[in-house]
């Protein structure tokens, strides 16, 4: 019998969580949602009366919370209770990559998802449906699903629980995720128990129709989650390799993507050449997809994907070995202004940005960095980069290491002043506005202008005096 689902708990509340929970809440008023985290200062930034200082920045995430909190959604660490009242619970924390250990560098740490499952194996009552929300190996299901019916029959008043385990990957790309959420191309739930799959069903069809919500079994789909972001990568791989072939031959790369984005077995979506792909999810679901691989002996296939990783780390120091060849050489004393910190634009998050790469490998050829994001805090650089805020301003003092350092500015008005050049990481909207005829007058001369994301249009710094470098641009070649 389909079980009506009146509360939902919800497991991590981070970038996934927090979002796709408000969302449910916002959809499915008669249901209860309940979001809860270990950490206690997210939670209470979840609670914050000031919604503009929420944990994660989405666009539309502030209206939803402010319409829901306190009614039917609620954020707290009362784990516990949250668990125990609720009749789905969802696993939403992070499976970054092992440090160390067997499979050290790629495999999946699934720490946070055992400690999940003792928690939910030892809180539930009666029936719980227990969704993996989380990106996980293949077959991770049946850890669970170990864990739940050990540990559940464990404790003394367990032996009435039961459980049942469904796979239901998160699609949401960060900054279009209430859209996304909203209006998801696809929902792909994977498990074995009808009932249990149904239930879920039932709360996405408040607002997501019937033919877009898929059934598979529930390695499937466990698989489909790592093989849609190994393809997605894949596409950024394949056109920042086609850049660099852009740069030494004429051709250009937003013509090239226009050309075989036409072609509809292509389709024109994720050509865009850029700084190198970055984000908490490509890196790491393609690194678990090799180890998933190796393990079961299949070389050839481990070798293929991880050649997508290779070439994006390959795109990301070519950009920074470009900017030293075009700045003589040398970056000692030279003042470089780094336009956008998050690995793409309208998020805060910076994990695996492309930026975090490139500023390190510019401070280590001495330059002096401004950094400025309009969403991403110092405090988050500092820890990126793993170097502090150079405090005072006096750089050419007896700098004999020659180590470079870095500041934060928010003020685009003031930070061209005196730089050698500025480099377009993130695609902020606002980098597309700044006048640089004015802001040449300001700069150093010669100065350069880099621009990794294609925002700029070259005909708006003909005039400017200004050098111009974008990427896959073969112009120079020409
Ligand atoms: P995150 O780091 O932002 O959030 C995870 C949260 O889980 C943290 O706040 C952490 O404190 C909490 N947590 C960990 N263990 C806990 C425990 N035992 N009890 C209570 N709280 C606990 O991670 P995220 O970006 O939201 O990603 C979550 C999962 O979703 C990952 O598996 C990721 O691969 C997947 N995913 C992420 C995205 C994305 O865009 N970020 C998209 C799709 C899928
Ligand atoms: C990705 C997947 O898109 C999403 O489905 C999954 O749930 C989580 O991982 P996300 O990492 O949030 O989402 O952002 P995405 O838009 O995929 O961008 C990833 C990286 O690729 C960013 O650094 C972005 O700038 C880069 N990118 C994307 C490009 O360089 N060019 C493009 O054309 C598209």
């Amino acid at each position: 019998m389909v079980n009506k689902i009146k509360q939902i708990c919800c497991i991590g509340a981070g970038y996934v969580g927090g979002p796709t929970m408000a969302v449910i809440a916002d959809k499915c008023p008669h249901i209860n949602v309940f979001v809860v985290d270990k950490n206690k200062d997210k939670i209470s930034q979840w609670n914050n009366e000031d919604t503009s200082r929420l944990p994660v920045y989405e666009p539309g995430l502030e209206k939803i919370i402010k319409k829901c909190r306190n009614k039917n959604l609620t954020f707290s660490t009362e784990i516990e209770t949250c668990v125990s009242t609720s009749d789905m619970v969802f696993i939403s924390v992070n499976t970054p990559t092992k440090k160390r250990g067997f499979g050290a560098g790629k495999a999946s740490d699934l720490k946070w998802v055992e400690a999940c499952a003792r928690q939910v194996a030892q809180y539930s009552k009666g029936h719980t449906i227990v969704v993996e929300k989380s990106t996980l190996p293949v077959r991770t299901a049946e850890v669970i699903k170990n864990i739940l019916d050990i540990d559940g029959k464990d404790s003394k008043i367990k032996n009435t629980c039961t459980f049942n385990v469904l796979s239901n990957p998160e699609f949401l790309s960060e900054g279009n995720a209430i859209n996304d959420l909203e209006n998801p191309d696809r929902v792909l739930i994977g498990g074995e128990d009808k009932d249990a799959i149904d239930s879920l069903h039932e709360i996405y069809r408040n607002w997501v129709s019937e033919e877009k919500i898929l059934h598979t079994n529930i390695w499937s789909s466990e698989l489909a989650k790592l093989t849609a972001n190994a393809f997605l990568a894949q596409r950024i791989s394949s056109i920042n390799s086609i850049s660099a072939i852009c740069e030494t031959t004429g051709a250009d790369i937003r013509e090239v993507s226009r050309a075989i984005g036409s072609d509809s077995r292509i389709g024109s979506k994720f050509l865009d050449a850029g700084p190198g792909f970055g984000g908490s999810c490509f890196k790491k679901d393609i690194l678990n997809l090799v180890y998933l691989c190796e393990f079961f002996g299949l070389n050839e296939v481990a070798n293929f994907w991880e050649g997508v990783v290779t070439l994006n780390n390959w795109h990301q120091s070519r950009i920074s070995e470009l900017i030293v060849k075009k700045l003589y050489g040398t970056l000692s004393e030279k003042k470089i202004i780094i336009l956008g910190f998050s690995f793409k634009a309208n998020t805060n998050d910076t994990r695996e940005s492309a930026a975090i790469q490139i500023c390190k490998d510019l401070i280590e050829e001495g330059a002096q960095l401004i950094i400025h994001d309009p969403k991403v805090e110092r405090e988050q650089i500092a820890l990126d980069l793993g170097l502090e805020e150079k405090k005072e301003n006096n750089a050419y003092s007896d700098n004999y290491d020659n180590l470079g350092n870095w500041t934060f500015s928010n003020n685009l008005e003031t930070i061209f002043n005196g730089a050698h050049a500025a480099v377009i990481l993130t695609e902020w909207n606002e980098y597309s506005f700044i006048d640089w005829e004015k802001e040449s007058l300001n700069m150093n001369s010669p100065a350069w202008v880099f621009d990794s994301r294609s925002l700029l249009a070259p005909e708006k710094l003909e005039d400017s005096g200004l050098n111009f470098w974008r990427v896959g641009d073969g112009s120079e070649k020409k």
